[in-house]
């Protein structure tokens, strides 16, 4: 498989580099870049950075980034995209901070998703650290989920790793069983991005930390069937929603996708959590995204 990891998300919103302190003191990301009015944010994980925030007059996506080895797989992947008919840009270098090679894509929804190498990488990893490790995945909503399933699947090369009854698919790309989940909604946004803690203990660290400034968990905290990873759901004033979650699972290339359904003892494993409010609910729905890069 040519894509290899989820990278990171940049996400575009009024005023939305103003959120970078949220996002360090309480989510617990570390500043990596400023350029531009973007502000550049990573984890304690070797990536650049998982998070970009651009002051966008609307709010949504301005791209998801995902990694392949080297150049000559960023090169293949993109003449194959060309070949079907897939609106690419030309592979370039990168003169934003991290600097790296690639290109950007565009999927059937319109989302702007990148496919990058050569991304300058951290050395002073923490892991012992309470603090996200890196994005463990993105959810998206899309009016054509069998669409953009079969476009991951079939074009990208994801794999199914489970459904949630015919609502949700998560896919991966990698032993993470997903770093993509499409949710099957009337319009095109963001659901959620989930930050991988390095274990249940930092996860829990987490949630408390985010108590102590002020933010209750919207939902959870609670586990998941598909995937058996804890979630802690909190719709913050970005406009998104961000999850901590941790000991996501992991499946081997014989992993058989399975259709869970949609009830309270396997989409609550602990019974802690419940359903998700209205209100959280329209907070995952999102704003329709305008695909502004
Ligand atoms: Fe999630």
């Amino acid at each position: 498989m040519t894509i290899n990891r989820l990278r990171a998300i940049a996400l575009g919103g009024p005023g939305l580099p103003a959120h970078e302190s949220l996002l360090a003191e309480g989510w617990g990301l570390i500043a990596a870049a400023h350029a531009d009015g973007v502000a550049y944010l990573r984890g304690t994980g070797a990536e650049h950075h998982i998070v970009a925030l651009h002051d966008r007059p609307a709010h949504g996506i301005v791209s998801v980034d995902f990694a392949a080895d080297d150049r000559s797989a960023v090169d293949a992947l993109q003449r194959s995209l060309a070949a079907r008919g897939v609106r690419v840009t030309a592979p370039a270098a990168l003169t934003t901070p991290g600097g790296g090679y690639g290109f950007a894509l565009h999927d059937p929804d319109g989302r702007r998703l990148r496919v990058l190498c050569d991304v300058a990488r951290h050395a002073d990893t923490a892991d012992h650290d309470d603090h996200p490790r890196k994005l463990s995945h993105v959810v998206l909503n899309t009016p054509q989920m069998d669409v953009v399933k079969d476009f991951f699947c079939d074009v990208l090369g994801f794999k199914i790793s489970d459904w949630s009854e015919d609502q949700m698919v998560f896919l991966r790309c990698n032993s993470d069983h997903h770093c993509v989940a499409l949710n099957r909604l009337g319009h095109a946004s963001l659901n959620h991005v989930a930050f991988e803690m390095r274990s249940i203990h930092a996860y829990m660290r987490g949630i408390g930390r985010m108590k102590a400034k002020g933010f209750a968990t919207d939902w959870g905290p609670g586990r998941h069937g598909p995937g058996n990873n804890p979630f802690a759901y909190f719709a913050l004033p970005t406009g998104f929603v961000f999850e901590f979650t941790a000991e996501l699972q992991q499946v081997g290339p014989d992993h058989k996708p399975q259709v869970w359904q949609r009830v309270p003892h396997l989409s609550d494993l602990w019974g802690t959590a419940g359903p998700p409010t209205p209100a959280m609910r329209a907070a995952m729905a999102g704003r329709p995204d305008p695909n502004q890069a």
